[in-house]
């Protein structure tokens, strides 16, 4: 387990694109925390690492998936009441086309999850201060 630290949004942003660079090869990223945490700055980010204006990542809220191109989808499953097919169908797709996924939310998933995987837990210490615990899943 890794354990970072930021003290504003715009780090946790450089933190996240440093995180892509050092997990390249893993294309599903869960990301846990409570609201307000910085799942979607972290999102945002990351995003700027496949040359995504951070402007287009918004929370996906009310579609739950959004989709770059093929390069990154973007799902928050925060509304979701119970394990639905027809999204599982699609993020799995989109990992087997070769892209990259980031969900917020993703407890409802992780049971059917087949996938090598990376979760970041990320907790509230203060204000501007999170902490994220990043672990690997083969
Ligand atoms: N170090 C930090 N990293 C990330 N966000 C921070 C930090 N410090 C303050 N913030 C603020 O915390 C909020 C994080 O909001 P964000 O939408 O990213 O959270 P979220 O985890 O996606 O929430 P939700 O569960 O509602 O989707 C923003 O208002 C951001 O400006
Ligand atoms: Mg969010």
């Amino acid at each position: 387990m890794k354990v970072l630290k930021s003290q504003n949004p715009s780090s946790t942003k450089k933190l996240a694109k440093s995180l892509r660079k050092a997990y390249e090869s893993h294309r599903l990223i869960l990301l846990y925390g409570d609201l307000g945490s910085g799942k979607t700055t972290f999102t945002k980010g990351f995003a700027s690492s496949f040359d995504i204006d951070e402007k287009d990542i918004k929370s996906p809220t009310y579609t739950l998936i959004r989709r770059y191109g093929k390069k990154l989808l973007h799902a928050d499953l925060y509304r979701l009441q119970e394990l639905d097919e027809i999204i599982l169908n699609e993020i799995e797709t989109f990992l087997d086309e070769g892209g990259t996924v980031v969900v917020e939310w993703p407890e409802l998933m992780e049971k059917t999850l087949k996938q090598p995987h990376i979760k970041i837990h990320i907790s509230t210490k203060s204000k501007n201060s999170r902490e994220f615990k990043i672990t690997e899943h083969k």
